[in-house]
């Protein structure tokens, strides 16, 4: 489970962030648990023993009336609301009638049936205000930036068990409304929340005008779009007329105290006037509580769905970016994107790409630019990789096999990770492109000796060591997530029982770190790397290298071919950003082998800086696990694709038509601050 602070004032919600799905439902039958004596008999005791500190006593024939509790509304209601293969990060339960309150059992119990586990509150507040509350808080956790989807429920049932003091409508039904909250889909419509208030009025000659503030107010819609449409509670459209200007008014049925302006708002957004989808514009809500005088109000701005068509294709790698976090899970999310402690070192392998300038020459002819390349032997159409990153299958069933079909679609190469989970055989089996198999020292020295067989004889062109972790970095997203590798997932080239502690949560420590210390020799030295070169004839890579003294070593020690690399920043925070690294790597090289470069790749101007200063290939990271989780082998090869066009675009404007005029000439690099 997460937990977010919503933020001081001042932060705003995405203005694709809103409702996304509304569904509404009637419970006309009494609740199938109603019939279950022995429930009933328990309920009685429990509803009894929570009556009491407030001088109440239940009310005899109240449990044989039948109705629905409010857990087994808010089930039925996330069943319907919640799409197969989606999440919640946070569930906030509104009743509106005063009732017994739906305690911690109730929210418990619904963030365990919830997908996704939500952070889950039940909420009331002055009579009908619950759920205007509800959304308030909705609103404020958005506003943290960090909330990809959020269901509010509100229930409300037809029956009280004790006699209430004080004279309260009932409703004349159980009935529910759940919203879906989060940051729209292509081809969806924005719903966005506006202003949300809940006030006190001393008289109810102030209602008509907070009415017409709320109208006259912008909403937060930025765009001051001209309202639609008012929807009131029953009561208060018994009292005031909807303001001036409205284009439609709604009142909400009587028999829905609690539920009936958001019955209507479901309706509203489910089918829209006709049955045509909701209007562009904005909807008004408002409830007016008679006996507390207390009225809510709140504005929903509906937009008009325009730009849908380039949310739904990605034009760059970042799009990618977007679309991939809507449909992974925040624990895999911020493995994902996640760095070493403050993550400083992640910001900065982005910075240092923008202190790149480009000097362009002219008059050149660039009617067609070479993006191919040779890498220790093999031909590639372009020098834009794969990086060796974990478990795929946690962002797409198709896992490794969707990546390697993709980086062959866009003939490029591909590192395999240690942790894939498929084998090395099932990947090579797919994979038209060139792979090579990355390893970590494991303390087990035969069973790495194993895996260097292996990916000879499946044909990998190379062993590709990382030497940036002795130890995994502290991850504190992950610590704080209790990540751990879920049971559906593994690393299939190892032996499971060599892997049992990355599956195994843990509050307050990331697993991976656990498995890591376990699984991996951090007593390493240069002096072992003979033996490595001993077990195959394959090229020896080595992944993890910031400084010209270690790339010196490297050549020394026998490496083809080094990747200059801080692990995305996810190692040692505050490690140089490694296009900071390059120069000095290459120059301490002196072409004695290939020098590569990741962490912050992400398109081809990028690209066409690390190759100016000295790198003869890129590789990506994340980029690769955003095209895999939104559209499998088709997504992988369009990221690599939409790098590839992007850098031959540069090197046309730029006046290089192929890679070896791509030189240090070609850009200014200012060095970091
Ligand atoms: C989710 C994830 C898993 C990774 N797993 C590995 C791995 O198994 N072996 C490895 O050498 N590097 C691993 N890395 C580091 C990448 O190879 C690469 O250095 C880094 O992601 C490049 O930075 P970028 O993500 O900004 O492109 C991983 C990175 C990420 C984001």
């Amino acid at each position: 489970m997460r937990t977010f602070v919503p933020p001081g004032p001042g932060a705003e919600v995405s203005p694709d962030w809103g409702v996304r799905r509304a569904v509404r439902l009637a419970f006309p039958h009494p609740s199938a648990l109603v019939g279950d004596p022995v429930h009933t008999g328990r309920l009685r005791v429990y509803l009894t023993d929570l009556l009491r500190p407030y001088g109440l006593g239940l009310d005899p024939g109240a449990l044989e009336q039948g109705g629905q509790s409010y857990g087994e509304m808010a089930e039925a209601l996330i069943r319907l609301a919640v799409p197969a293969g989606e999440s919640v990060d946070l569930l906030v339960l509104a009743y509106a009638v005063p009732d017994i309150t739906p305690g911690r059992a109730t929210t418990t119990y619904l963030s365990h049936v919830c997908p996704g586990g939500p952070m889950t509150f039940a909420v009331s507040d002055q009579g009908s205000a619950g759920a205007f509350t509800a959304l308030r808080l909705v609103r404020e956790y958005a506003r943290a930036g960090e909330l990809r989807r959020a269901l509010l429920l509100v229930v409300e049932q037809d029956s009280l068990p004790y006699h209430p003091g004080v004279p309260v409508q009932l409703p004349s039904g159980s009935s529910g409304v759940a919203l879906l909250f989060g940051e729209r889909l292509p081809g969806e419509r924005p719903a966005r929340i506006g202003r949300v208030a809940t006030r006190q009025l001393p008289t109810e000659e102030g209602l008509a005008a907070e009415l017409d503030a709320l109208h006259a107010a912008d909403g937060g819609s930025g765009g001051g779009a001209a309202p639609t449409a008012a929807l009131l509670g029953a009561a208060l459209a018994a009292r005031v007329t909807a303001p001036a200007g409205t284009v439609r008014r709604g009142a909400a049925d009587a028999g829905r105290p609690g539920t009936g302006v958001w019955w209507e708002l479901a309706g509203e957004l489910a089918d829209g006037p006709a049955g045509a989808g909701p209007a562009p514009g904005r909807l008004l809500l408002a409830d007016y509580d008679v006996g507390l005088r207390h009225l809510s109000l709140a504005a929903i701005e509906l937009g008009d769905g325009a730009g849908d068509g380039a949310a739904a294709t990605p034009v760059c790698v970042e799009d990618y970016r977007r679309l991939a976090r809507l449909r992974i899970d925040a624990p895999v999310w911020d493995f994902i994107e996640g760095g070493a402690e403050t993550e400083r070192t992640v910001s900065a392998n982005r910075r240092a790409f923008d202190r790149v300038t480009l000097r362009p020459r002219v008059l050149v002819d660039v009617s067609s630019c070479d993006t191919g390349t040779e890498l220790l032997g093999a031909r590639l159409a372009t020098p834009v990789g794969v990086a060796p990153t974990a478990y795929h299958r946690l962002v797409h069933p198709d896992g490794e096999i969707g990546t390697a079909r993709g980086a062959g679609a866009a003939g490029a190469l591909y590192v395999v990770s240690l942790f894939a989970s498929h084998t090395v055989e099932d990947i090579a089996a797919e994979a038209d492109g060139p792979l090579w198999m990355q390893l970590y020292w494991l303390r087990r020295r035969e069973v790495l000796a194993g895996l260097v067989e292996r990916a000879a004889a499946a044909g990998c062109r190379a062993v590709l060591l990382t030497v940036d972790v002795p130890r995994l970095g502290r991850r504190r997203r992950d610590a704080r997530n209790g990540f751990a590798i879920g049971p559906g997932v593994r690393a299939a080239n190892l032996d499971p029982a060599l892997t049992a502690s990355a599956h195994r949560a843990d509050a307050g420590r990331s697993a991976l770190a656990v498995h890591t210390a376990e699984a991996v020799d951090p007593s390493v030295t240069w002096s072992d790397l003979a033996w490595l070169r001993k077990q195959s004839d394959l090229p020896l890579v080595l992944k993890g290298i910031l400084t010209g003294q270690d790339a010196a070593l490297a050549v020394e020690h026998g490496a083809e071919a080094i990747v200059v690399s801080n692990h995305g920043g996810r190692q040692l925070d505050g490690a140089t950003a490694t296009l900071d690294a390059l120069a000095e790597v290459v120059d301490a090289v002196a072409g004695a082998c290939p020098v590569l470069l990741d962490g912050g790749v992400r398109g081809g101007t990028d690209a066409f800086a690390a190759l100016a200063l000295g790198a003869r290939a890129v590789l990506l990271g994340r980029p690769v696990l955003w095209g895999l989780a939104v559209g499998g082998a088709a997504g992988v090869a369009d990221v690599l694709n939409l790098a590839t066009d992007e850098l031959a675009h540069t090197m046309a404007l730029a006046g290089r038509p192929d890679l070896a005029s791509v030189d240090r000439s070609a850009v200014v690099h200012r060095a970091a601050t």
